[in-house]
C-alpha cells in the first residue's frame, strides 16, 4: 500500500475560502488582534501569517508587537483593554512569552468568550465537560483532516503521541467525542512502538524529529504529523519519518503542508465563532 498525501494546504484553502464568504455576509468585520512580546523569529513567522491570512478573510485583524522587556502588568493592562473593546471578538497572545512573563497568568487573563487559542482553563473545561466553548486550533484541524481523509472514527483505536496542554490533552477530549477508542501515549509511556504499532489513526504531536519510525505505523492507519521540526539542515521535518511511514499508512499528512496551515485556518474559525456566539447571532 502506498498512502495517500492528505493536501492540508488544500483543505485549509478550502476552510477559509468558505470563512471569507461567511464574513462578507456579516454586518460586521469580526475583529482578532493577535500579541506578540519580543521578537522571536519563527513568532514572527507565525504572527505575520495568521495576520495576513485573517486580511485577506475579510478579518479585522491587526498586530499589537510588543517589546521582549514588556513587564506581565503591563501586557495584563493591554488584554483587559482587549477583553473590554467591542470590536475585538478574539485575542491571541502568541508564545512562548519571554521569562518575566507568566503565561499561565497571561492565558487566563484572556476573556473566554475571546480565547480563540482555546488555552483557558475555562474552555478546556467546556471541552473536557462536553459543552460549547472554543476549542484549541491545531487539535481542531487534525478533526477536518481526519474527516477529510475518510477516517471512520466512532470506535476507531485512536494513540495520541504527546500529552501537551496545546495539543495532546485537546485532541484526546475531541476522539473521545467522535467516539474513539483513544490512548494517550508520552515519553514515560512503556513500550511506545507497540503502542503506536495499535493505532488505526495516529497522531503525532511530541516535538522530535522523525521519532515515530515506518514500523511503529500499522498497516492501513491514518498518521496525522503534528511535529514542526526544524533540522540542523534547515530542513523541516515532522515527528513521523514519513518515507517509511509512506508505504505502510493508508493516509499521512506531510510536514509542511500537512496540519501546519490547518491551524491558522482553524484559529479563523474560532474568530468568526466567537463573534457570532459574543453578538449573541444565530450560528
Ligand atoms: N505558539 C506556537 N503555537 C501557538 C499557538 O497555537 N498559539 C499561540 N498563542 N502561540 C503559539
Amino acid at each position: 500500500m502506498t498512502a495517500t498525501i492528505i493536501d492540508g494546504k488544500a483543505v485549509a484553502e478550502r476552510l477559509r475560502a468558505g470563512l471569507a464568504g461567511r464574513v462578507a455576509a456579516l454586518p460586521f468585520r469580526p475583529g482578532l488582534r493577535v500579541v506578540r512580546v519580543g521578537d522571536d523569529p519563527a513568532s514572527g513567522v507565525y504572527v505575520r501569517n495568521k495576520d495576513r491570512a485573517a486580511l485577506a478573510a475579510g478579518f479585522d485583524s491587526a498586530t499589537i508587537a510588543l517589546p521582549a522587556d514588556t513587564r506581565e502588568s503591563d501586557l495584563l493592562a493591554l488584554i483587559a483593554r482587549l477583553n473590554a473593546d467591542p470590536a475585538v471578538d478574539g485575542i491571541l497572545v502568541q508564545l512562548p512569552l519571554p521569562p518575566q512573563i507568566r503565561a499561565d497568568a497571561v492565558i487566563e487573563a484572556v476573556d473566554p468568550e475571546k480565547d480563540v487559542d482555546g488555552f483557558h482553563p475555562v474552555n478546556a473545561g467546556r471541552l473536557a465537560s462536553r459543552q460549547p466553548g472554543l476549542v484549541p486550533c491545531t487539535p481542531k484541524g487534525v478533526m477536518h483532516l481526519l474527516r477529510e481523509a475518510g477516517a471512520r472514527l466512532p470506535g476507531a483505536r485512536a494513540v495520541v503521541l504527546g500529552r501537551s496542554q496545546i495539543v495532546g490533552r485537546p485532541m484526546l477530549q475531541l476522539l473521545l467525542a467522535a467516539d474513539c477508542t483513544v490512548t494517550v501515549a508520552h515519553s514515560r509511556t512503556r513500550d511506545l512502538p507497540g503502542e503506536c504499532r495499535r493505532a488505526e489513526i495516529l497522531v503525532a504531536a511530541v516535538g522530535q524529529s522523525e521519532l515515530v519510525r515506518g514500523d511503529w505505523v500499522a498497516e492501513g492507519a491514518i498518521v496525522i504529523d503534528v511535529g514542526i521540526n526544524r533540522g540542523p539542515d534547515g530542513k523541516l521535518r515532522g515527528d513521523v519519518a514519513f518515507a517509511e511511514a509512506l508505504p505502510r499508512a493508508a493516509a499521512i499528512t506531510p510536514v509542511p503542508g500537512g496540519v501546519g496551515p490547518m491551524t491558522i485556518a482553524c484559529l479563523l474559525e474560532n474568530t468568526l465563532e466567537a463573534a457570532i456566539a459574543r453578538r449573541r447571532l444565530p450560528s
